[in-house]
């Protein structure tokens, strides 16, 4: 595989195509940009988008956002999900006019689109992906980008098969305070970079919904060691800028699930309301009752799902030692019922150090900036304050979908994050999975065929 792709190649659709030529068609919206050459030459002047999973994710940043913002670049052509009630609510909700569907082959079929969105559960976005690349159009996904290696595996084979390409949708790569922690390592603030101590805490508000949602399964989520961790093992990934050789995990359900003092169904049907300190009343939320509540009858999804149920199988505390190619070794932990949510890193080198303590909830003392400290062995402390983007995520979302969507956008960062880095980023949370189970290191190279590289190879997609 090409170790560079262009946004062309990325964003094109087989009909864009003719012996190897794009095809330049005429743009209304940017007639002299790079988009021009993306567009058919037979009129249809917008890239053509179907969305699968018009959940939260889907309905929103994928759906509404895209809608409102990129209406001049792309039109959504088709709708999927296999709730019909929060179908309906969510082709309302962003604003479209296309046809909405239950059956995933025949949206395929009847809209042919240039670019899926997948955004449905983890477990199943492989099936969307893989089809979606046979049926000749490129994808974008949303983390992770999926949970097992056997699926990791096959998504790799149908981009080489198909030549079709997976952009795995990494959006903490763009928040602004990472970006400048990319931008030091890079430049040599801390010499050559030898060890990363990179400690996650969600709190017990964010933390909690992941044990009441379809999340608290393995099999649904793959863990918070693949569904979470995927953030944060992409951005060890990127920021290193070698591949992960092995893990070493252990963890543990200490707080959650089964070590509740009492539990019930849901929070709506719970008799232990007054003494539980994670109730919480799903319909003083219009969105949620609009999305999930009032769309319960289709699937009987329980958006309010008790977080103390006894199905309860991920992990609520876990550590990690990982290896890298290039020699750098990562001391990781992910805690999910923290008082407050946020991390802490530092990145060891030979010259220095960079420290951060980044606190994403904080109620009494809200900062427009997020700050990092460098060190100079033998030298001053330097304090960097990096002000907030605007949008979702520290800021990262609005960037990363302005990379996606608008034409001549660089990409010095190297944000641009390709199905290689989805697979590397979920094996290292597999990898820990298995690492638990087997009480053993893992190595990455033996869960699937990708070569493990000491300088991580860049693909710019799109
Ligand atoms: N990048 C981020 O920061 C971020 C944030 C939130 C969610 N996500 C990701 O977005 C995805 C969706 O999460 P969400 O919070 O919107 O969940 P959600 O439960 O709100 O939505 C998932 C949707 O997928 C549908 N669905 C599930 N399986 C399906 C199938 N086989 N066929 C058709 N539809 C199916 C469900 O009915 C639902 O509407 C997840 O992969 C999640 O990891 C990413």
């Amino acid at each position: 595989m090409s170790d560079h792709f262009s946004r062309r190649q990325f964003l094109s659709a087989s009909s864009l195509l003719l012996g190897g030529t794009v095809l330049s068609g005429v743009s209304k919206a940017d007639p002299n940009g790079l988009l021009a050459d993306l567009l058919p030459a037979d009129g249809a002047a917008k890239l053509k988008v179907a969305l699968i999973g018009t959940g939260s994710r889907g309905a929103g940043m994928w759906g509404r956002d895209l809608q409102r913002n990129y209406s001049q670049q792309l039109q959504f052509v088709g709708l999927c999900d296999k709730n019909k009630g929060r179908l309906a609510f969510a082709k309302n909700y962003i604003g479209c006019d296309c046809p909405t569907f239950t059956d995933f082959e025949q949206m395929m079929a009847q809209t042919k689109p240039d670019l899926l969105i997948v955004c449905t559960m983890d477990a199943t976005h492989h099936e969307f992906i893989i089809r979606g690349m046979e049926l000749g159009s490129n994808v974008l996904t949303e983390k992770p980008m999926t949970t097992d290696e056997t699926k990791v595996q096959a998504i790799v084979d149908a981009e080489r098969r198909t030549g079709k390409q997976c952009r795995v949708t990494f959006n903490y790569r763009y928040s602004p305070h990472r970006a400048k922690i990319w931008e030091l390592i890079r430049n040599g603030a801390i010499g050559e970079l030898t060890s990363v101590d990179f400690h996650w805490y969600l709190d017990t508000s964010h933390g909690a919904d992941y044990f009441r949602r379809w999340h608290r399964k393995t099999e649904n989520s793959g863990s918070l060691w693949v569904h979470k961790a995927t953030h944060h093992f992409d951005l060890l990934n990127w920021w290193i800028e070698s591949d992960p050789v092995s893990v070493y995990a252990q963890g543990s359900l200490d707080f959650y699930g089964k070590n509740g003092k009492f539990r019930a169904e849901n929070c709506r049907t719970c008799p232990h309301t007054k003494e539980c300190d994670f109730y919480w009343d799903v319909t003083k939320s219009k969105y949620y009752t609009d999305l999930y509540v009032n769309n319960e009858k289709y699937d009987g999804y329980l958006r309010d799902g008790c977080v103390f149920k006894n199905d309860v199988d991920i992990y609520d505390k876990m550590a990690a030692t990982i290896t890298y190619k290039n020699g750098v070794q990562v001391a990781y932990s992910l805690t999910t019922y923290s008082p407050y949510e946020g991390y802490r890193i530092a990145f060891n080198g030979t010259e220095g150090r960079i420290d951060a303590w980044i606190e994403e909830s904080q109620p009494e003392q809200k900062k427009d900036y997020d700050e990092l400290v460098l060190f100079k062995n033998f030298g001053k402390r330097e304090y960097i304050r990096i002000p907030h983007g605007t949008s979702g995520h520290g800021g990262g979302d609005k960037l990363l979908q302005d990379q996606i969507f608008l034409p001549n956008i660089p990409d010095p960062l190297k944000q641009c994050a390709a199905a290689r880095d989805g697979a590397l980023s979920c094996l290292i949370g597999i990898a820990a999975r298995k690492s638990i189970e087997q009480k053993q290191v893992i190595q990455i190279a033996d869960l699937t065929d990708i070569e493990l590289m000491v300088e991580k190879p860049y693909q710019r997609i799109v």
